[in-house]
């Protein structure tokens, strides 16, 4: 399969391109970026160079551009008969996420989402838990994420993440792979009880932290919080607490531990996250292209998770 990798900043550069380069079955034939200085900074791999792909010399785009850019590249290039693995969220905005209305089943169902957590074995490992009853009948899940440290000093990410808070709080960028994990372990979509929001400080674009609760099917609930940009993070992580047991998800390595009346035991699985985590996005995504699995996560899931996180900010204003 060849695939461009479109959007060379953080995330297209630190994980996407390792994983493109390390897979068998993928040949990374091209890297585009609109901007020179992105484009230069890769110049040494000697994999072609451009501001935009020419869609009749691959198979396959990686789209690896801001939330407020991914939605016309992905319709140009399902349009063009492309396969599109495209980075989360998929939109800023539900209104904004209208125009993948404009894609046909065919091209619909050639669009995979980069909900890349959701390929963790410790995701399926925690839904398993869940569902054999082994934390109880109904579980309350409490989701703590916050990253993304302000340091003035370090003027690149101060911009990024201000140039992001600026199209949507951290709950419509993180919470796109929190409620998709939600709606894995819990099987099914939430209703939103109640939420906050707050800025920590005057003069951010938007409220850097938000929480909520949730109820999913079944009785469980759900505690979640995002927060960015303080001088100081809480700690990152998921917990499962149910009658019978809790199981904590580290928010970071995804390492698990399961207390219940038996003892504790710890979970881990092979390799760092991100890289077990992109490679088993890669191959779901060349699984795609062979035309031996369905899109997954699909457009629809990173839409549903968009909603959720709308209909939390929307309770906050
Ligand atoms: N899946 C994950 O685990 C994960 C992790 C981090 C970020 N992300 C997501 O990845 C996306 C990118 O985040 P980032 O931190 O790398 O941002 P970034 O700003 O560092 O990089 C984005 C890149 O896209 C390029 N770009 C802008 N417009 C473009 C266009 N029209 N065509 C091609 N390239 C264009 C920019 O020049 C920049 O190089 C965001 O949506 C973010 O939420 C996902």
């Amino acid at each position: 399969m060849r695939v461009a990798l479109v959007g060379l900043g953080d995330i297209g550069l630190s994980a996407h391109l390792p994983a493109l380069q390390r897979h068998p079955d993928i040949n990374l034939v091209q890297l585009a970026d609109p901007n020179p200085t992105r484009r230069t900074a890769v110049a040494e791999l000697q994999i072609p160079l451009s501001a935009a792909v020419d869609p009749t010399t691959v198979d396959a785009v990686v789209l690896a551009t801001p939330p407020w850019v991914t939605p016309g590249l992905t319709i140009s290039y399902a349009q063009a008969g492309l396969f599109v693995l495209a980075e989360k969220p998929v939109a800023t905005s539900i209104e904004a996420a209208g125009v993948y209305g404009r894609l046909n089943p065919d091209e619909r169902g050639r669009v995979q989402v980069g909900l890349t957590y959701r390929h963790d074995p410790a995701i399926g490992q925690l839904a398993s838990w869940i569902a054999d009853g082994t934390l109880g009948e109904t579980v309350l899940v409490r989701a703590h994420i916050y990253d993304e440290p302000f340091r003035p000093d370090d003027t690149e990410h101060t911009a990024r993440i201000t140039a992001t808070l600026e199209h949507g709080p951290p709950v419509v960028h993180e919470g796109a792979h929190v409620f998709d994990w939600l709606t894995c372990l819990l099987n099914g979509q939430p209703t939103v009880e109640d939420a906050w929001a707050v800025h920590t400080r005057p003069g951010l674009p938007a409220p850097n932290l938000t929480g909520a609760r949730l109820t999913y099917p079944g009785g469980h609930q759900a505690l979640v919080e995002f927060g960015w940009f303080t001088g100081a993070l809480p700690r990152c992580e998921l917990t499962v607490l149910g009658d019978r047991g809790l199981a904590v998800l580290d928010g970071f390595t995804f390492d698990l531990t399961l207390t219940t009346a038996e003892g504790e035991k710890v979970v881990r699985f092979p390799g760092d996250r991100m890289t077990r985590c992109f490679d088993r996005q890669l191959d779901r995504f060349v699984a795609l292209y062979n035309g031996t699995r369905a899109a997954e996560p699909s457009l629809d899931d990173g839409l549903a998770a968009l909603h959720t996180a709308q209909l939390i900010a929307g309770k906050t204003t």
